[in-house]
């Protein structure tokens, strides 16, 4: 084994810019055992007396979940959200295949939500719904007056939700997604659509399901373009087999780490290319190394459903997802001037950060680094450059890739830095000397890890921690030029105060 070096220079009085915490967003769809049995389990003891599993809340509320989308995904292409406030009418569910008890609807996520303390983002149906339909969804949790802030009332909510993020569909350039349209009519339904919206409430933010596809944005930024805040696009890099198999080399896994930035940089061009860029951002609403496992989904054959639970097999997800998702978060934050919101598909079970049972949860790797980065990283992005080696994964067609992705983050208001380092490599600790910062001796460091025993390494009911964030305290002597080791395959957050 060896070990390889890397240079980080750190230019402290140049702001890159300031992150939007929503990029530390999830999503939640009404899609195998994400809701029912996942966060919403009426005959749980570990339910509180609406039927919200308490373990559940109190994870998302410990990694600070800024903001929840729901209900879908596809599911949403042809939900009628009136099925699922005041009755309950249960209907099938057109996307997945199974009976949708709608037992969870609106009202139950907005209290969710609340509870957890973060912002509601509703996805509207696009797909078979109507201008009509979405906006009408506004006024039940936003406005005062009218047939459907009544409705609401009658459901024991005087008060409007206040919802401020809403979703104008959920992939509809894709032939899978029900409703699909072509970019014209997509275009004019969107135009319509937000007119009705921001009708019912002129402070909706909107988002426009889109693709980093330059013919796809322009009739739409075009057309509606003036009404919207938000461009959402969605990422998996990784696909389960339609019998549940998913994929396990960690080599050609983490070679895709930098394909999101590029997605970013994609989106980004289109977005200047069409006169938007800072006056639209970026919804990376739906994203996970991990598709899920959806059997038959496109070619219309009978569906298995149990193959459904592998999805929830926890050693599906190790370190190769951990060092992933920091580097998909590493790319938000060095893209803040145009990404303002992600959302980790999904926040629970399929393959989602936290796994639920029926005697509590396991908290995947993947929870883990947004632990790291919610509660150890900080609001300003500082310029830096990094001089790291390249590393040429042993997988077949894999491109070589930088071992070494570093971020530097700052608190203005205390001066306090992060500084994120992830090291891709399986197998070759580095180390990285870090100079630029104002010298100083002996400032208290932390040093947060999260590496696990091997690139394998997975939690699981009966080995909870085997993978855990490890904290050290380092002696420094210099701030201005020290080296900081990185473990193979590790995701850290270095604190100086
Ligand atoms: O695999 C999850 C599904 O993927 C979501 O429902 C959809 O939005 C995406 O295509």
């Amino acid at each position: 084994m060896t070990t390889a070096r890397a240079v980080l220079d750190i230019l402290p009085d140049h702001v890159d810019g300031r992150r939007d915490f929503r990029i530390f967003g999830h999503f939640l769809e009404h899609f195998h055992r994400q809701i029912y049995g996942g966060v919403y389990d009426p005959g749980s003891h570990l339910a509180d007396e609406r039927g919200f599993r308490r373990d559940v809340i109190e994870a998302l509320q410990r990694i600070r979940t800024p903001v929840i989308r729901w209900p879908g995904g596809c599911f949403v292409s042809a939900y009628d959200w009136k099925k699922g406030v005041g009755e309950r009418v249960p209907c099938y569910d057109k996307a997945w295949r199974v009976e949708e008890p709608n037992s969870f609807g609106t009202d139950e996520f907005i209290a969710f939500c609340r509870e957890v303390g973060a912002e509601p983002f509703i996805c509207g149906n696009a797909g078979t719904g109507t201008p009509e339909d979405m906006s009408d969804w506004v006024e039940y949790c936003n406005l005062d007056i009218g047939e459907w802030a009544a409705l609401r009332r009658a459901n024991g909510h005087d008060a409007p939700f206040g919802v401020r993020h809403w979703s104008i569909g959920n992939e509809n350039y894709g032939a899978w997604e029900m409703g699909a349209k072509s970019a014209g009519e997509w275009a004019r339904l969107v135009l319509e659509s937000a007119k009705m919206m921001k009708r019912v409430d002129p402070d909706v933010e909107l988002a426009v399901a889109s693709i980093a596809d330059l013919d796809w944005n322009v009739r739409v930024l075009r057309e509606a373009g003036h009404l919207l805040a938000w461009v959402s696009i969605h990422g998996y890099w990784s696909s389960a087999s339609d019998e549940g198999e998913f994929e396990r080399g960690y080599d050609a896994l983490v070679a895709r780490a930098f394909e999101p930035e590029q997605r970013i940089i994609t989106t980004k061009h289109i977005l200047g290319s069409l006169g938007y860029l800072g006056r639209l951002r970026i919804a990376f609403d739906e994203w996970n190394l991990r598709g899920w496992c959806h059997p038959r989904f496109t070619d219309f054959g009978h569906v298995d459903h149990s193959l459904m639970d592998r999805n929830d097999i926890n050693s599906n997800y190790n370190m190769a997802d951990a060092v992933f998702t920091a580097c998909f978060l590493n790319a938000c934050l060095r893209h803040c001037d145009a990404v303002g919101m992600a959302n980790f598909s999904p926040a629970v079970n399929t393959v989602g950060a936290i796994f639920t049972h029926a005697e509590g949860i396991v908290l995947r790797p993947t929870y883990h680094v947004f632990d790291l980065f919610t509660n150890h990283s900080h609001a300003e992005v500082l310029h830096s450059a990094l001089s790291a080696p390249v590393w040429q994964p042993q997988a077949e067609g894999a491109t070589a890739i930088r071992q070494l992705d570093a971020v530097i983050t700052h608190d203005p208001s205390t001066g306090a830095i992060g500084i994120v380092l992830v090291n891709l490599h399986a197998t070759d600790a580095i180390t990285c000397r870090i100079r630029g910062l104002a010298p100083g001796d002996g400032a208290p460091a932390l040093m947060r890890t999260l590496a696990g025993p091997s690139v394998d390494a997975f939690n699981d009911i009966d080995r909870p921690e085997a993978v855990a964030i490890e904290t050290r305290q380092l002696s420094i002597a210099d701030r201005g030029d020290f080296i900081i080791d990185c473990p193979a395959h590790s995701v850290s957050v270095l604190n100086l105060e």
